[in-house]
């Protein structure tokens, strides 16, 4: 597998997402609290964009009248049809056995690496005093 620099991780506040294209694949990153992920903008149900899918959490019960909202800004939800995907694995919440939106590693790499290794020709600019995002496809 090759790792493509693509962007900073200032250009995506924890919360914000970004769509980028890395050897003709469309993937959004998503940074939760510091964490990046990146998953394949291709819904596995049938094809949405999850870069425009809404980012919510999850409803979670241990018995009739009694549930509590957790994971807030963890899932995303397909603008289609609204399923529900998690963020940090791709796992589906509406058939989590064998249903998953495509995950790529994500690294978050520190910028003088990039300068003195081999990401220089992968980048544009390059800000040594920032990380960069690094996807490895
Ligand atoms: S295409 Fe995503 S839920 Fe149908």
């Amino acid at each position: 597998m090759k790792k493509h620099v693509v962007a900073s991780t200032a250009e995506i506040p924890p919360g914000a997402r970004k769509l980028v294209t890395v050897a003709g694949r469309p993937i959004v990153i998503f940074n939760l609290d510091g964490n990046f992920f990146g998953l394949f903008n291709r819904c596995p149900h049938n094809g949405g964009s999850l870069a425009d899918g809404i980012v919510t959490g999850l409803v979670r019960s241990t018995e009739p009248g009694t549930y509590t909202y957790c994971r807030r800004g963890e899932v995303v939800r397909c603008p289609w049809h609204g399923w529900e995907f998690d963020i940090r694995t791709g796992q589906s919440f509406c058939r989590p056995g064998d249903l998953k939106a495509r995950q790529f590693n994500i690294e978050v790499a520190d910028g003088r690496d990039i300068v003195e290794g081999p990401y220089v020709a992968e980048t544009v600019s390059v800000r040594t005093e920032d990380n960069y995002i690094v996807v490895e496809v």
